[in-house]
């Protein structure tokens, strides 16, 4: 399976044999043409893009050492994502799909972001219950089977990849804010300051992230605390800052987790997207896992970021459900998960309380 994404900021591709084993993974991050404006351009996206899609999959095809005439089928990326560079991928696999005579498969990029743990854990059990983080998305979905979602928490408002990317802005930490606040919030302490919790007070499981931020950007206006400039060591204020942001987010995520997998008993806990780097989260998921006896199961790094071969994972799971997508497969900036469960009717758990 070749897969190919570019819903964001990274172009990729990647070959993947019988959705699990990795033959070849490339990723070109755009980063630093999106540095200088603190966050992603999307007309710069798209452009960028263009000028790479072709030679990023030429160097997946020659890496995986297998030729097009190989490959079973194509899947890509088809939402959510930004629209210019949604059309960038799934145009040129329409065109090499239709070119070579082979199906093409269009793929959810979060259930891609599911997948993404399939290449070094054990096959997923369902139900499974999935936390995907990443600078875009914020959800806990219950996975009741292979291919089916239901929506049981969510943001109302920012995702908790995009709070820590503003909050590093605030603090002059720079782009992207992820790794950056997890470095410096290494030498805080996470007890310093209490922020209020990321969470929504009307009894939903959902999760919340503005308050949080304007509670930081409060604190910084209050206490005066200049952001870091460049080639200086950040202040131990800064410091104790990042942590207390960081365990709030963490306590949020982990904590909505728990008491989602109380309620549900899943057999599997899965958490992905570019948060899931973080390792105070992975600490605290594990923590839980420990608690309930569920196991926990995260990609390593590098396949926790944007990638194609999650993709390739995603769309092998679906093309051996015999779920192709036609010659009229086009981006879907908010294509949903959760719709795909819908048409087919309930699926959560009667002893679950919350509304989907
Ligand atoms: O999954 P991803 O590569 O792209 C989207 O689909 O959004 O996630 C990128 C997000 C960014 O917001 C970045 O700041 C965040 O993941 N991130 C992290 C860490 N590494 C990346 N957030 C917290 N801690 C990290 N170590
Ligand atoms: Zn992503």
């Amino acid at each position: 399976m070749l897969g190919i994404e570019s819903s964001c900021d990274e172009t990729a591709a990647a070959v993947v044999r019988d959705g699990r084993e990795i033959l070849s993974s490339v990723i070109s991050s755009q980063i630093e043409l999106h540095r200088p404006w603190g966050g992603v351009v999307p007309e710069l996206a798209s452009r960028e893009h263009l000028n790479k899609i072709d030679p990023i999959v030429e160097e997946a095809i020659v890496g995986a050492n297998v030729s097009l005439d190989e490959i079973d089928a194509i899947a890509v990326t088809q939402g959510p994502g930004l629209i210019g560079s949604l059309h960038v991928g799934v145009c040129y696999a329409k065109a090499l799909a239709f070119s070579l005579g082979k199906p093409i498969i269009g793929v959810n990029h979060i259930e891609g972001h599911v997948y993404s743990v399939v290449f070094e854990n054990p096959p997923i059990r369902f139900p499974a219950l999935a936390l995907i983080v990443s600078g875009g998305h914020t959800n806990i979905f219950h996975v009741p089977e292979a291919g089916r979602y239901a929506v049981v928490s969510r943001t109302r408002d920012d995702a908790a990849g995009e709070a820590f990317d503003k909050v590093a802005k605030m603090l002059g930490l720079g782009y992207p804010g992820g790794p950056a606040i997890e470095r410096i919030a290494r030498s805080g302490d996470p007890a310093a300051i209490r922020f209020p919790k990321a969470k929504i007070s009307d009894g939903r499981p959902d999760l919340s992230f503005s308050g949080l931020k304007t509670a930081v950007s409060r604190y910084v206006r209050e206490h005066g605390i200049e952001p870091v400039r460049e080639g200086e060591a950040p202040s131990r204020a800064i410091a104790d800052l990042a942590a207390s942001f960081q365990a709030s987010v963490v306590s949020a995520l982990a904590g909505t987790l728990e008491r989602l997998a109380i309620d549900m008993r899943p057999s599997d806990l899965i958490v992905a997207g570019g948060v899931a780097c973080n390792v105070a989260l992975r600490d605290a998921v594990r923590s839980v896992s420990e608690r309930l006896g569920i196991p926990a199961y995260f990609p390593s790094k590098h396949l926790s970021t944007d990638n194609a071969a999650m993709i390739a994972a995603a769309g092998h799971a679906r093309l051996m459900r015999g779920e192709t997508s036609g010659r009229d497969l086009s981006a879907d900036v908010t294509m949903r998960l959760q719709n795909i469960a819908d048409e087919r009717g309930e699926i959560v758990p009667k002893n679950v309380r919350y509304r989907v």
